[in-house]
């Protein structure tokens, strides 16, 4: 696919179809992901693929937690600061005021798919050594835009989801991620479907006003 066509490309999708996503897809899209620079070359992520019955496993006590209220508990909470700065805090409140807007009484159409896990056929667990700096969550991050730009140039959707991290201990149980690790995100991949109310492409979360953004100097 042509490059700038994959970025254009990139919008979250919060329904998939239940068209299944091969072993060898998820593979080469964490692969490619590996090309990713990092501090030192020092390479901290890891990833954890989930389909089929682990997934469906995962996904049902997950919903139980959820279901009897069970606070979320994400690593990267404990982690790292919860405080934002004005200028993503604004960002974050354009965003919820643009959904409510959008989709008028339908917000729930949100909370349903994140409890639904999207329907994704496939979920990559992606972690850090619990001893990190920040470097490694910045590579991290990195990783993950890699894997999710080959993930749409091979046909494919993404729904990148703090919201699939809630309960920490349920993936490493059903991806078999180490007690060491930080389980930082979480990225759905399958097919989107195309119909869902939710995945309306005029649904367009606007990004600040590039001079906000960027400052050259000389
Ligand atoms: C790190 C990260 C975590 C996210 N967590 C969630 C989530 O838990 N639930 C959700 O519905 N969307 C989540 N999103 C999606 C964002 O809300 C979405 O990318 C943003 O609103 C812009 O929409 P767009 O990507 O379709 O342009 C997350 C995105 C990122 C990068």
């Amino acid at each position: 696919m042509d490059f700038e066509e994959v970025y254009k490309k990139e919008r979250v999708t919060r329904k998939f179809t239940n068209r299944k996503v091969s072993d060898k897809l998820i593979i080469k899209v964490v692969k490619d992901a590996q090309h990713s620079p990092s501090l030192l070359n020092s390479q901290p992520w890891r990833a954890y693929a989930i389909t089929d019955n682990a997934l469906e496993n995962f996904k049902k006590e997950s919903q139980k937690r959820n279901d009897d209220g069970v606070e979320p508990n994400e690593d990267f909470a404990s982690m790292l600061s919860l405080d934002w700065d004005t200028f993503p805090s604004q960002n974050m409140a354009n965003m919820g005021a643009a959904q409510a807007y959008f989709f008028r009484n339908k917000i729930d159409l949100f909370n349903k798919s994140n409890y639904e896990m999207f329907n994704a056929p496939a979920i990559v667990f992606l972690t850090v050594p619990k001893v990190s700096p920040a470097w490694s969550v910045f590579d991290l991050g990195i990783f993950a835009q890699s894997l999710m730009l080959s993930a749409i140039n091979n046909g494919l959707a993404v729904m990148p989801a703090h919201s699939l991290v809630s309960y920490p201990d349920l993936a490493r149980k059903y991806a078999g991620i180490p007690e060491d690790e930080s389980v930082g995100m979480a990225i759905g991949l399958g097919y989107p479907d195309r119909g869902a109310q939710v995945n309306d492409p005029k649904f367009f979360p606007a990004r600040v006003p590039f001079e906000k953004i960027f400052k050259l100097s000389k």
